[in-house]
């Protein structure tokens, strides 16, 4: 911070896997909120501005969509540290924004990485068979649209809890059933299996999706729907993964 002396962070570095969180609180609240606390004193110190990626894991997944100011309730560690590291954040007096997102996807340059629908795009055009949650809903966020509000929210300095994702509530099964349909892939590989099935019933949100009105009004956020994104997808992955 001192050699470089930045205007703005973005800090997006977290640990983010849900069962790790569980099996190591202790590495969880140091990654996902004691970092927190140490940026936040120097943009404090500093006057910079800070914007950090939260999660519609916040929520308790029993009435989405939600909006920026409805009550936050983690069921799971990952949940409870990105809601700490929140409540730290906003009773400080730095400049500072949350951007909360949701289940995010798109190209990566690094092919170790991997999301959702470069996922399902690679079994399904190996013809391979996927089982894919029918009972949990998302909005799902193209990672281009989450960094252009992160350029908006740096831009105006915003301070205060923005939400940032696609517009359409989708099953996660909905979801990959549109990737097959795009790729023109065959949609009898891909079986539902429910949360419970795979473990997942009390430690993910069910229902999440939010409300974006506010991410619209104060930072000019225009959310790309996930069925527009493919072909934008494609035409990336032609250019970057060939
Ligand atoms: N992906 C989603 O669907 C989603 C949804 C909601 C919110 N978010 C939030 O968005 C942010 C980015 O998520 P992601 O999906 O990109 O996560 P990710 O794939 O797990 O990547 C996490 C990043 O954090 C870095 N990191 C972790 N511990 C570090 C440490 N001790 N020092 C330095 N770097 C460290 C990792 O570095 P290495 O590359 O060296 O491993 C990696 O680049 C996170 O804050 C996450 O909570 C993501």
């Amino acid at each position: 911070m001192e050699e470089f002396q930045p205007t703005h962070i973005l800090h997006t570095a977290a640990m983010t896997a849900v069962e790790a969180c569980e099996q190591d609180p202790a590495l969880c609240q140091k990654l996902n909120v004691d970092v927190v606390k140490l940026l936040l004193e120097t943009a404090e110190k500093n006057n910079i501005h800070l914007t950090f990626l939260s999660t519609d894991f916040v929520f308790d997944g029993k009435n989405g969509p939600y909006k920026e100011i409805d009550e936050t309730n983690p069921c799971n560690a990952y949940g409870a540290s990105k809601v700490a590291a929140e409540q730290i954040i906003l009773a400080s007096s730095a400049k500072a924004a949350i951007l909360r997102t949701i289940l995010v996807y798109g190209v990566i340059a690094d092919k170790k990485r991997s999301n959702l629908v470069l996922w399902a795009k690679s079994k399904l055009g190996a013809h391979e068979a996927i089982k894919v949650v029918n009972d949990q809903w998302r909005m799902p966020t193209w990672v281009d649209d989450l960094a252009d509000a992160c350029i908006l929210c740096i831009e105006k300095s915003a301070t205060g809890i923005y939400h940032i994702s696609s517009e359409k509530m989708y099953s996660v099964l909905e979801a990959v059933q549109e990737i097959a349909d795009y790729w023109g892939y065959d949609k009898s590989l891909i079986s539902p299996i429910s949360a419970a099935e795979i473990g997942q019933s009390e430690n993910r949100p069910q229902k999440t999706g939010f409300i974006l009105d506010k991410a619209k009004k104060e930072l000019g956020y225009r959310p790309t729907s996930f069925r527009d994104s493919l072909p934008l997808i494609d035409q990336q992955i032609k250019f970057y993964m060939k």
